[in-house]
């Protein structure tokens, strides 16, 4: 087992991530809880996450002492670096060396932390941000990696099995990251690595029957993966204190209410209420053309006829949500801080305050990828699991413009004879997420031996890791000749295709 103790950094759950991936069991705690924690875990290591604070400052977090003196190997990252610098007996500076973004580290020393990956003598990229910066070792403590803005990127007192880095070898960006958290967690505080997403359902499952007790529990199923996984999980748990509510907005691809329906009530015999409200919401966005007025709109009455269904239900105490770790960083980012809204995503928040239950969220430390490890473990069917990512106000943000029934009609049959390309070329788990917009344009086309105008389809299709960042997916041109052909003959109001080769940014995955 491994502690990894939070000072706050927006990438603490990556860290959790990146052991799990070795097959590690781990808990997340806050700085404040990690003494507590250390006592009833005795994890064979400790890793101190970052953190936006400064150690310069009294009043700044600590990593407890009793931690540091346990015998037990620690990893530090950035603040954790240099709380345990400060801690041991050596200084860190504040402000002026603020580091951002990609840098080089050089390897001076062999060492367990470096084995398989990292050699002596060679550069290797990884990811900085930082302000305040270690400048003086505590005693015991050697320099195993230079930077040139971070003389200490990598220190260690090998003898305590102490390491501690500037960077951040939980992201991405840094390439050799994941391997040097292994070589911590494998090696170094020699764990075994035979934990596995059946043990992630066992201790989530306890955890459910914990927090929930006697309670009810009421789900609301999107139709996507997260809140069916949920939904799953939670009935393994609880078994009928659970009612889900699936409200069915109208706004789904074709066929896929239905198949949420049925895979409740009938393989898995979930108590579900399914609400046609298709009506309701295709009446509220007549006339609405405006992007965010599409999604608050939709929200909006989302919440109304959840609430509306959850009181008829009645006796609820949990509000259950499947809700991910980048939906808890997005929609930080997306409703709040100095950045701007690009897009209002509905899909968190709202509900909660407006109902005013307690939130049962059994997947929130999870990542997508790993949801759907987790949904096979649950069994549900893979063409469910392995489902692109669709938006909670669905085809409604596919059709640029005032929506109607006919357009959604138009677009449920584009959308079915695309993905049913996808599918048979085999390119569907190779890519994030592809769907087709209706443009809301005509356009002249000639068809047999007359004249044709009809609407614009645009396909769309991206690879991704996370949502963030996007690239189109390159598909060989007889493909999208094939698909194009396709969507002309067999959808009528459809003349024209087009395919969008815009990378993420600075276009956004959707179109609205
Ligand atoms: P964008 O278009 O912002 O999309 O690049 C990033 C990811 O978020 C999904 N998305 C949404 N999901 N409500 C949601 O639940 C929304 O309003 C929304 N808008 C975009 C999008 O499908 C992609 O996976």
């Amino acid at each position: 087992k491994i502690l990894i103790v939070d000072f706050g950094s927006q990438v603490t759950q990556l860290i959790a991530r990146r052991v799990r991936e070795e097959g590690v069991y781990s808990e997340v705690v806050p700085f404040q809880k990690a003494e507590q924690a250390f006592r009833e875990m005795k994890p064979k290591g400790v890793i101190l996450s970052g953190g936006p604070e400064s150690v310069t400052l009294q009043t700044s977090p600590r990593t407890p002492q009793s931690l540091l003196e346990a015998g037990v190997p620690v990893f530090g990252i950035c603040y954790g670096q240099q709380t345990m610098a400060s801690q041991l007996g050596g200084e860190v500076e504040g402000g002026h060396h603020s580091e951002f973004g990609r840098a080089e580290v050089e390897v001076l020393t062999e060492s367990p932390i470096f084995q398989g990956v990292w050699q002596v003598g060679h550069k290797y990229p990884v990811w900085m941000s930082h302000g305040d910066r270690v400048t003086r070792l505590p005693e015991g403590f050697e320099t195993l990696a230079v930077s040139p803005n971070a003389p200490f990127a990598v220190v260690a007192d090998e003898a305590r099995k102490f390491y501690a880095v500037q960077f951040h070898p939980e992201v991405v960006h840094t390439p050799d990251g994941a391997q040097l958290i292994r070589n911590f967690v494998r090696h170094i505080a020699g764990c075994k690595g035979d934990w596995t997403m059946k043990a992630f359902r066992d201790e989530a499952i306890e955890r459910i029957r914990a927090q929930v007790g006697k309670g009810r529990v009421i789900c609301g199923l999107s139709g996507g993966v997260d809140s069916a996984v949920a939904a799953v999980l939670i009935h393994e748990a609880i078994g009928d204190q659970l009612t889900c509510v699936f409200v069915d907005h109208g706004l789904m691809r074709e066929a896929e209410a239905d198949q949420v329906v049925t895979l409740f009530r009938d393989s898995y015999n979930i108590p579900l209420v399914h609400v046609q409200a298709q009506d309701l919401f295709i009446g509220a966005l007549e006339g609405v053309s405006d992007p965010e007025v599409k999604r608050k709109t939709i929200g909006k009455l989302f919440i109304d006829v959840f609430d509306a269904e959850a009181k008829k239900i009645g006796g609820a105490d949990f509000l259950a949500q499947g809700t991910l770790y980048p939906d808890v960083i997005e929609s930080v980012s997306f409703t709040g801080g100095p950045s701007v809204t690009i897009k209002s995503h509905h899909n968190v928040g709202g509900l909660p305050e407006r109902m005013n239950m307690k939130l049962v969220e059994p997947l929130r430390e999870l990542f997508k990828d790993e949801v759907r490890v987790l949904g096979r473990e649950l069994g549900l069917p893979e063409a469910f699991v392995g489902r692109h990512p669709f938006p909670g106000p669905g085809l409604a943000i596919r059709i640029p413009g005032e929506i109607t029934r006919e357009k959604l009609d138009i677009l449920r049959k584009a959308d079915t004879v695309y993905l049913d390309e996808i599918r048979k070329a085999g390119l569907y788990d190779d890519i994030w997420q592809a769907f087709a917009v209706l443009l809301p344009v005509k356009t002249v086309g000639v068809m047999g031996d007359g004249r044709t105008y009809d609407f614009v389809c645009a396909l769309r299709a991206v690879t991704s890791v996370d949502g963030m960042t996007a690239d189109f997916y390159p598909f060989e041109m007889a493909f999208l000749g094939r698909v194009a052909t396709r969507i002309i003959n067999e959808v009528k109001g459809i003349n024209r295709v087009t395919y969008d080769i815009t990378s993420k940014p600075p276009g956004t995955i959707e179109w609205e």
